[in-house]
């Protein structure tokens, strides 16, 4: 039987994709830092098992990784958070709260798996076309999400020659409650759970670079390979409110 563990898998895309592949008779290792909400996904199905830890702590996910039974096959690093930049206002608490979480979170568990990690594994990290052209209000997360395709592209070339599978995985905008706090337009917005299925299609293929939704992110895509004035009137013209 197949095993995924999955951080962030108490809320959102994390916890569809933990119900998704656990109901595809995959023995799933729900991960988060919230007990309860643990526990409830546990009771929800027989092949879920949990880890609470804090992925910001690397001690705890070390601490967590290491009393696992078997490795998993697949690995998706999904736990991450969002907070906005107001009014052009720099504060370096803020990104430092959301680099600890989204960039040196992944970064922990991806320390903490490494010598778990053997020919065959698939590593998946969530991160978000957010990263592809820079956005307002999105100095921290933006940049949180930049660092981690460089991380990661960087590391597929230095895991190169131990068939181990890294794939970044960058969505639009998606219906979770990181979404659901928004209080500006989120074109093509798509539900939780076409999210998940688009992710387990991809990761089935084990792509390398998973966008979606394809329009969405295609324009997003597009935009990026423009002339960077071009590309920053275009996007002050589209988020002007
Ligand atoms: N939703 C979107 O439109 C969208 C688009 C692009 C990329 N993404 C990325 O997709 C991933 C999942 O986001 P989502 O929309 O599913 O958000 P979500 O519903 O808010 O879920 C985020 C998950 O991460 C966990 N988490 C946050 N900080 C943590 C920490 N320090 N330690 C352990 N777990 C922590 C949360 O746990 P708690 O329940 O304890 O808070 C929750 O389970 C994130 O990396 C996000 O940046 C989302």
């Amino acid at each position: 039987m197949r095993t995924v563990l999955i951080t962030g898998a108490t809320s959102g895309i994390g916890q569809q994709l933990a119900t998704d592949y656990a109901k595809e008779g995959w023995l799933v290792v729900a991960c988060g830092r919230n007990a309860s909400r643990l526990e409830a996904l546990k009771a929800s199905h027989p092949g879920i098992s949990t880890l609470c830890f804090d992925v910001t702590q690397y001690e705890a996910v070390a601490a967590a990784f290491a009393t696992l039974s078997n490795v998993p096959d697949l690995w998706i690093f999904s736990a991450g958070d969002c907070e906005y930049i107001d009014n052009g206002r720099i504060d370096s608490e803020l990104c430092q709260r959301v680099m600890a979480v989204n960039f040196f979170g992944v970064v922990h568990c991806l320390q903490a798996a490494q010598d778990y990690l053997k020919s065959g594994n698939h590593v998946a990290v969530i991160s978000s076309v957010a990263s592809v052209v820079p956005l307002p209000r999105s100095e921290a997360y933006g940049a949180s999400k930049a660092a981690l395709d460089y991380f990661l592209s960087a590391l597929r070339l230095d895991w190169h020659e131990k068939h181990i599978d890294l794939s970044l995985i960058s969505p639009g905008f998606v219906d979770t409650p990181l979404t659901q706090k928004n209080t500006f337009a989120m074109p093509m917005c798509i539900s939780v759970q076409a999210a998940s299925k688009a992710i387990q299609v991809a990761l089935a293929k084990r792509k390398s670079r998973i966008f979606f939704p394809r329009l969405f992110t295609g324009m997003l895509r597009f935009i990026g390979l423009l002339p960077h004035d071009t590309q920053q009137w275009i996007v002050r013209r589209l988020t002007r409110t």
